[in-house]
């Protein structure tokens, strides 16, 4: 495994990290009874960053990851939780982001992760209903009490990101971010307040910063699996991108397929292209994808084995230079 580290953050953070959220139930292939043996086999493999929120299965993968992490995996790991989007008795989801609402939201997530800290607290989408001075005052609370250990802000318009930053300490940014979404401008439905290759990466280098890409696999579409026009089942998440269905995919699917061809001629697998364009980037610290088998696993951590050549990116840039601002 290969790790990187910023100086933002004391511990080397695994190049690979994994993305908890179909820990929850919400994807097809979800993990189920299998997640214990792939967490278990990412920590056997130096991955050290597992990236979760309270939202994914409504408390299920917090649960599911706390369970799998008993009996002395707790200590090898960061966990990266979130808070912000709070969900009433029919799963209807709101930005919340007020002291009381952070308080129990906390209090749950710890429970739920058996453990007394969470090491990156991220506040997952912004609540502009909610003055910023409110929540930092907050984070600052629990922070002090020793639930959390670094701040992280996901999905945030860096205009505020720097009104946080004049307040308390930015750790950590978690964004949009894949071969095909460089500075898009929309997340299943929601808009986008920021440009993550143009306006993310910048500040977080200025700053020094971990970053971590989501969806680094554009939902599986990077991969050599997925198949025109979508194939999931109706109980699945990825119904709710309009970037995977319907006319939009068309395009998306020509990128992945121009890309798939690329590796092919270097002998390489679509989703390890994908991963090594992220992980050759300095500002991306770990890049937190979701998988589904232990098989998938090792496929990704393969990335870390080798480099695409300064030649093989500038091949890439053309390839993918029509997604820049799409
Ligand atoms: N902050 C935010 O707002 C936000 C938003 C979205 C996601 N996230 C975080 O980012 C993480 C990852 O993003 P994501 O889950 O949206 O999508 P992703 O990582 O881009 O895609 C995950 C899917 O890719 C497929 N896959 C992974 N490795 C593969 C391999 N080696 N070969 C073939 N297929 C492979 C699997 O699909 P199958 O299941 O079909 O096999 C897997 O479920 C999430 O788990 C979550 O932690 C954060």
């Amino acid at each position: 495994m290969l790790y990187k580290k910023v100086a933002k953050i004391e511990e080397k953070i695994s190049a690979i990290g994994m993305g908890c959220w179909n820990f929850g139930g919400q994807w097809d292939n979800a993990v189920g009874d299998n997640t214990t043996k792939i967490v278990h086999a990412a920590i056997d493999k130096g991955i050290n960053l597992f990236d979760v929120a309270p939202v994914y299965g409504f408390g299920k993968a917090e649960e599911i990851l706390g369970r799998a992490l008993k009996g002395g995996m707790r200590s090898k790991v960061l966990i990266a939780s979130k808070c912000g989007l709070v969900w009433n008795d029919r799963h209807v989801v709101s930005n919340n982001l007020k002291p009381e609402s952070i308080l129990n939201e906390i209090d749950q997530s710890l429970q739920r992760l058996q453990t007394d800290y969470i090491d990156i607290y991220q506040l997952h989408w912004p609540d502009n209903n909610t003055p910023i001075e409110e929540t930092v005052s907050t984070l600052e609370e629990i922070k002090k009490a020793g639930k959390i250990r670094y701040i992280g802000l996901s999905n945030f318009a860096q205009k505020d990101v720097e009104e946080f930053m004049t307040m308390i300490e930015i750790n950590a940014q978690q964004s949009l971010y894949n071969m095909l979404e460089r500075n898009t401008n929309s997340y299943h439905d929601i808009s986008l307040d920021y440009k993550t290759e143009d306006e993310v990466l910048p500040m977080v280098k200025k700053h020094q910063q971990a970053f971590f890409p989501y969806s680094p696999l554009f939902q599986g579409l990077l991969t050599g699996s997925f198949k025109r026009g979508g194939n999931f089942s109706k109980m699945d998440i990825r119904n709710a991108n309009p970037k995977l269905k319907g006319d939009l995919v068309e395009k998306y699917y020509e990128g992945a397929l121009a890309i798939g061809d690329f590796a092919d001629k270097i002998g390489r697998s679509l989703n390890e292209v994908a991963f090594n364009w992220l992980r050759q980037k300095e500002e991306v610290t770990s890049i937190i994808a979701g998988v589904s088998s232990i098989a998938q696993l090792e496929n990704n951590i393969n990335s870390t084995a080798w480099n695409l050549t300064e030649e093989e990116l500038r091949e890439i840039e053309i390839i993918i230079e029509p997604f820049r601002f799409i």
